[in-house]
């Protein structure tokens, strides 16, 4: 326990394991966290999927949440309990990056992107309906507002760890107006942060570039809507070894959120197989954003130092070892 109370949704499947590894290295590391574990089971209130009223307090009360993977409900007219977090706290910048892992071998080496992602509106808007039988429309939403506030995060990201160039990735030769918009924000807020250089690319040219060579990433924060920043942010895990690699926040100005971006895995949960990398790495990313630097960085440099040695490596990495086991010598390296 500690005087830093953080959130915590442990998550379904393999969500509890990859917890109790966070939990257990934390611990370890003498980390001055005490975690308040909430509970996300969703009620319909009106026909509007809804998370528990104390869940909600706990979230707002201490500002900062850890959370695991949630299985999608289907069939009961729920929406994504993952929308239904980022909506109703307002958490309007996903932030996402993806550096190599050494000793995890893939094409790339010295991968370092960082992408943020509008995280409120655009095709995730849930805004569609029938024109007759066999038309639909589903409405991508682009407000000032939104992307204002989105762009200047990434600017202000830019300047907090040290990136020269903030670049909009956009299809606005396609979607005039709604990315016509979310661009001319962006050259607006550019003029206000002139030691950040400022560009734009087209989606599927960075896809291009990206997949051929990324490194010339690593000195930018790509920042563009809600669905390109869904799909790219996949494809930017795949070059370092997929979702089980990566962590991600989503950041609000009351409070924000980090998670894990991989499924439930319930093919394996219970097993203690699972791989929590990505919830611990989301984890460190939370440490930062409350200011506790000094924990990040040993526990990271202690997980990193692991999974480069190779010899106690979950089976997705092509291991033998248990979960606990990988946090074990995580802990033994601190
Ligand atoms: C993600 C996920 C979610 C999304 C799903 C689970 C709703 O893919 O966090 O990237 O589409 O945003
Ligand atoms: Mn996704």
């Amino acid at each position: 326990s500690g005087n830093f109370p953080v959130s915590i949704i442990e998550g379904d499947g393999i969500g509890p394991e990859i917890s109790q590894a966070v939990k257990d290295i934390f611990k370890a590391a003498g980390t001055p966290i005490s975690w308040e574990p909430v509970d996300v089971t969703p009620t319909l209130v009106n026909g509007k999927t809804s998370i528990p009223a104390d869940t909600i307090e706990s979230i707002q009360r201490n500002k900062v949440a850890l959370k695991g993977p949630l299985a999608t409900p289907v069939g009961k007219g729920h929406v994504s309990l993952n929308l239904t977090l980022r909506r109703t706290f307002n958490l309007f910048a996903n932030l996402r990056p993806c550096r190599s892992v050494a000793g995890y071998k893939t094409p790339y080496d010295n991968v370092d992107t960082v992408l943020i992602r509008e995280n409120t509106e655009g095709e995730y808007s849930g805004i569609e309906h029938v024109v007759v039988d066999g038309v639909v429309q589903s409405i991508k939403l682009i407000t000032r507002e939104a992307s204002e506030r989105v762009l200047r995060f990434a600017f202000q990201q830019a300047e907090e760890i040290g990136r020269k160039k903030v670049r909009v990735v956009h299809k606005a030769t396609i979607m005039k107006m709604s990315d016509g918009l979310f661009l001319k924000v962006a050259r607006d807020v550019a003029k206000d942060y002139p030691n950040i250089e400022f560009d734009a690319e087209l989606l599927d040219n960075t896809c291009l570039k990206m997949v051929t060579d990324p490194v010339p990433y690593n000195d930018k924060v790509l920042v563009m809507p809600n669905l390109y920043g869904d799909i790219l942010s996949d494809m930017c895990a795949g070059l370092i070894g997929g979702l089980g690699l990566t962590p991600s926040g989503n950041i609000g100005d009351e409070c924000s959120i980090f998670e894990a971006v991989h499924g439930s895995a319930p093919d394996i949960a219970g097993k203690g197989l699972a791989n929590p990398t990505a919830l611990l790495l989301s984890s460190m990313m939370m440490l930062r954003h409350m200011g506790l630097n000094d924990y990040a960085n040993r526990i990271e440099k202690a997980a990193f130092d692991t999974l480069a040695e190779g010899k106690a490596l979950t089976g997705d990495l092509g291991g033998k070892a248990k979960t606990h086991e990988f946090a074990a010598a995580i802990i033994s390296k601190l």
